[in-house]
């Protein structure tokens, strides 16, 4: 089976190699364990080596998540409109940030809340781009937000799903269980190919709250158990022995 690496060698250990190529990828766990970054950390990897990269953003605009990355020194500025494609997902209500965006005429820029639309900003990049790559959608939280617990946007996973698997994708996607019914969730695990979690846990009494993660479901053989998670200003490191 071929394989992506994450750009976390404790978590490329745990799978055995990395995600797959053409998987779909779930990434559960609560506000503020660390999603976002695992996920922009895994895309990273692929961005400055110049392979095909598909950015959904759901959370915030574009000059935010830049932010965000440099944080960390990954200049993901230098390689959109090369190997990158940033889709801006979500729905600017905001005139006046409407306005900027027709004047910029921005191409991947979702300007109302319609998944028909973004299907079609995801296939235009990825067909623009060419097959193999990876994609992240972060987050399905946010559309669900938005919509509402709706069948619609399980449905857009699938269809999502299905034409990444076919250009040989790899895509994490991001979701906070505590955002929705328990149905939703449970759909979107069955609609995965595999399954990440982080989960935050009190540590020994000067130590505050820890992070953990484990993958709990994968098509390839992995390590199950539950791994100290740290953020260093590398990115996420998993110590596995
Ligand atoms: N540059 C950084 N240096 C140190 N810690 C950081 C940095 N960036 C983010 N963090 C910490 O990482 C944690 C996880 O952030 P992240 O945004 O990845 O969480 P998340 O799981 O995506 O949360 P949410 O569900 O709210 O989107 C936050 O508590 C934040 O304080
Ligand atoms: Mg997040």
């Amino acid at each position: 089976m071929e394989l992506r690496s994450t750009g976390i060698s404790g978590l490329d250990k745990l799978l055995r190699g990395g995600v797959p190529a053409d998987g779909l990828t779930l990434l559960l766990g609560d506000a503020g364990t660390g999603k976002s970054l695992l996920a922009h950390q895994f895309l990273w990897e692929g961005v400055h080596k110049e392979e095909n990269s598909v950015f959904i953003l759901t959370e915030t605009h574009r000059e935010a998540i830049t932010r965000l990355f440099m944080d960390f020194n990954w200049d993901i500025t230098k390689y959109e409109g090369k190997n990158l494609r940033i889709i801006e997902g979500f729905t600017f209500s905001y005139p006046d940030f409407l306005a900027k965006i027709e004047e910029e005429d921005r191409e991947f820029t979702l300007s109302a809340l319609n998944l028909d639309k973004l299907i079609h900003l995801l296939t235009t990049a990825s067909i623009q781009l060419g097959e193999n790559g990876r994609c992240i959608i972060d987050s399905i939280s946010d559309l669900f937000i938005l919509l509402g617990n709706d069948i619609r946007v399980l449905r857009f996973l699938r269809r999502a799903k299905v034409f990444l698997a076919g250009e040989n994708y790899s895509t994490i996607i991001t979701l906070d269980p505590q955002t929705q019914g328990t149905v939703a969730t449970r759909a979107a695990m069955h609609i995965a190919d595999g399954i990440i979690e982080i989960r935050l846990r009190e540590g020994k009494a000067d130590e505050g709250l820890q992070r953990e993660i484990r993958v709990r479901a994968m098509p390839q053989g992995h390590d199950s158990a539950w791994h100290s998670l740290n953020i260093t200003p590398k990115g996420l490191v998993i110590d596995v022995k």
